[in-house]
């Protein structure tokens, strides 16, 4: 049993290894993307069932775009799949669900879902579910100067007397907390341009677990490695 106090009130996950998943079963990349959305059902779940209030999946990054045609048209398909299928069932339970990125980039008809499933979605607050697509860190700090540098030039605001949590309140999403764990699958020690304004004091959490393999059982084990973790944000330690 973890204390409810000692549970993160935000988990943001890099959810990777999809393709590694396949290739070793000797399957084409998609698959590994397929299976993956059980995963995704799965976290869905147990946040909920652990009082998590923010969720915030990396699902497609801008670089992502570089992949060739096909896998990415796969990999919009099955968003679009999820966004018709799931959203009625998650609005029963109670989960918000927000796309966060560059929504410019999105075909028009899964941009249509993306709007559908937000508006159904925005009165409930179970689970603030965030899904990062066509998401990039920098491009997210790029934007948010660029939305102060045009109000500055405008004289509506005074740039000396900005401070950081005035910096948030351009970024896409202000009212998204800072993570408070960052979970990554499947090995790899980066953080491939994910929330780098929000992650400055995250704790970090790293699994060999392949993403289509992260159910359950291995989110509790995050959780309960987070729990056991003494927090400074650069002060000392308490006593
Ligand atoms: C993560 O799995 C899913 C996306 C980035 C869309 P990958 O597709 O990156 O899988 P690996 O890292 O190649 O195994
Ligand atoms: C990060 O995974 C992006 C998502 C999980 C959506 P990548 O597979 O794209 O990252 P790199 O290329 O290994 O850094
Ligand atoms: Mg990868």
């Amino acid at each position: 049993m973890i204390p409810q106090d000692r549970i993160p009130r935000h988990v943001a996950i890099i959810m990777d290894g999809n393709g590694r998943w396949a290739r070793k079963r000797g399957l084409p990349r998609y698959y590994g993307h397929k299976v993956g959305v059980e995963s995704v059902r799965e976290a869905i779940r147990t946040a909920i069932d652990f009082g998590i209030e923010y969720l915030t999946l990396y699902a497609f990054s801008r670089e992502n775009w570089k992949r060739p045609g096909k896998e990415v048209e796969m990999i919009m398909s099955i968003f679009r799949q999820v966004l018709t299928r799931e959203v009625a069932k998650l609005h029963r339970e109670g989960v918000k669900i927000v796309v966060m990125g560059r929504l410019q980039d999105l075909s028009s008809d899964l941009r249509k879902r993306v709007d559908e499933a937000m508006e159904l979605t925005k009165a409930n607050s179970r689970l603030n579910l965030y899904l990062a697509i066509s998401y990039g860190g920098r491009t997210e700090i790029m934007d948010a100067a660029k939305k102060m540098a045009r109000l500055a030039a405008e004289g509506k605001l005074r740039l000396d007397e900005l401070n950081e949590e005035d910096f948030r309140n351009f970024l896409y999403h202000p009212e998204l907390p800072d993570p408070d764990l960052l979970i990554r699958t499947s090995g790899e020690l980066r953080v491939s341009n994910f929330l780098l304004w929000q992650i400055a004091y995250t704790e970090l959490y790293v699994t060999e677990t392949l993403w289509p393999d992260f159910r359950r059982e291995e989110f509790v084990k995050a959780l309960e490695d987070y729990a056991s973790r003494e927090r400074r944000f650069g002060g000392v330690k308490a006593s």
